[in-house]
């Protein structure tokens, strides 16, 4: 049977300044985690301030599989309770579609002893295993095989352990909270030595420890959790996205206007923040709100992406767009991911000139950017496509803009309010 299918784009005409107040909504690295730990709870769970993405759509789904029902209620509130507890395989066509599937491994394995989730594959910004998140499971007690394609653990019990859990790029955020999560029903004591220390993972150990869980020193290095017999449901609100309110500072700064950031977590920010004002940017809290604005010159600077506190690999490709306009050389260097540079080429066809020497890439400024079509590959580098666009002489057409469903709510109408020329379009893919 021949299926049509729809392929949203996005229109932009460059040049508008962006001014007005937009609400920066909540975290969807923190809404991930913290819907998979909801497989850990006995009763019902109330999430506030969930954002309502693609991603976080298919975590939904993937919880009904397993077991949880789920409603989504006006102004971003959900209620999960897990039902029934048969089913514990995680299947390829969810996982493929969302990597953040593998945070459904630790609550399975603890509160299920078994658990089968497909392995996921590779994407845009580089390869992506989870050999951590494996180690760190086996070391609680559970056993480990691959079966076509397939991670199966079981485990007749968990017993706290200490566990390091450092890679060769620092530690892993997903696999930090896959053991956080495990650790909360293991018999025990575990300390993870090397946890990440991102604001998502100190809010699922919040949340974990709002349904009862003993967690301590989240948000550092070493968190310690002392085992329960169970975790009951609770109420909870999710902290803000901090990488949708720098891409948004991003915007404000590339367009010369003066954007006002409701619902921003500034102390998330403070290595974004130092770049921008050293590029020229100012970014000041007024009252409960944050204000960008920029200075017409921006001078050129050194970024690299670095592990919590450090400046986020997610707001790499989003400063590269506001670089290329500066008054001189940047040099840009990607620690987490080295590969994490599908912009570059994109972006030189708006004109950008980037020269990429492994994981650094050279950013001579350029007076203006000129609008073309271009194409979206993952999540952040067609948000720093939209930006480009933003300031772009002309149109620029982004294709593949799912991407950006993924992870940025109603991105296109958050910069439209801001005075951004910028629409959705839909065309049938047979008009190739
Ligand atoms: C989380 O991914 C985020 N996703 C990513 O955001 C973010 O880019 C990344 O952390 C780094 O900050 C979610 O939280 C859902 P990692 P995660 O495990 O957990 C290596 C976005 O745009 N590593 O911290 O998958 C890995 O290769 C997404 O929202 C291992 O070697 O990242 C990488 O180089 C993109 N072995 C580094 O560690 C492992 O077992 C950091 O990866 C796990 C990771």
């Amino acid at each position: 049977m021949w299926m049509e299918s729809f392929v949203d784009y996005f229109v932009i005409n460059g040049g508008k300044r962006l001014r007005g107040t937009v609400e920066v909504s909540g975290a969807k690295n923190a809404a991930l985690p913290i819907l998979a730990a909801t497989l850990l709870c006995e009763g019902e769970v109330v999430l506030h301030g969930m954002p309502d993405l693609a991603d976080v759509r298919t975590m939904e789904r993937l919880l009904n599989n397993l077991g949880a029902t789920n409603t989504r209620e006006p102004g971003g509130t959900v209620r999960v309770k897990v039902e029934d507890e048969m089913n514990c395989h995680a299947d390829y066509d969810l996982v493929r579609q969302m990597r953040a599937s593998i945070c459904v491994l630790g609550p399975l394995l603890a509160k299920r002893r078994q658990a089968r989730v497909s392995l996921p594959g590779g994407c845009a910004i580089g390869d992506r295993p989870v050999n951590l998140h494996v180690q760190g499971l086996m070391g609680l007690g559970g056993d480990a095989e691959l079966v076509s394609g397939d991670i199966v653990m079981k485990a007749k019990a968990l017993t706290g352990t200490e566990l390091f859990l450092g890679g060769p790029f620092g530690s892993t955020v997903t696999g930090t909270a896959n053991i956080l999560m495990a650790a909360t029903l293991a018999k025990g004591r575990t300390v993870i030595e090397s946890a990440a220390c991102e604001p998502e993972v100190t809010d699922l150990a919040n949340f974990l420890n709002a349904c009862g869980a003993q967690i301590t020193g989240h948000g550092s290095p070493r968190i310690t959790i002392d085992g329960v017999e169970q975790l009951h449901g609770c109420e909870y609100t999710i902290i803000p996205d901090r990488i949708e309110a720098g891409s948004f500072l991003m915007a404000g700064a590339i367009t010369n206007g003066e954007v006002r950031l409701r619902n921003c977590r500034l102390e998330h920010l403070l290595a974004v923040v130092d770049r921008l004002r050293h590029i020229g940017v100012s970014v000041e809290r007024d009252g409960d709100e944050v204000v960008v604005a920029s200075a017409r010159r921006l001078e050129p600077v050194e970024v690299t992406s670095q592990p919590y506190p450090g400046f986020p690999t997610d707001l790499q490709a989003q400063i590269m767009t506001l670089l290329c306009l500066a008054d001189g050389n940047s040099i840009i260097t990607e620690k987490i991911y080295p590969d994490r540079f599908m912009h570059v080429a994109e972006l030189g066809r708006l004109g950008a000139k980037l020269r990429k020497e492994g994981p650094t890439v050279i950013v001579e400024g350029v007076k203006r950017l000129v609008g073309a079509q271009v194409m979206a590959s993952d999540l952040r580098a067609s948000a720093a496509l939209v930006l480009a666009g933003l300031i772009a002489k002309g149109e620029t057409r982004i294709n593949r803009v799912y991407h950006i469903d993924r992870g940025y709510e109603k991105f296109e109408r958050k910069l439209m309010a801001l005075g951004a020329e910028i629409e959705r379009r839909t065309e049938s893919s047979t008009d190739d």
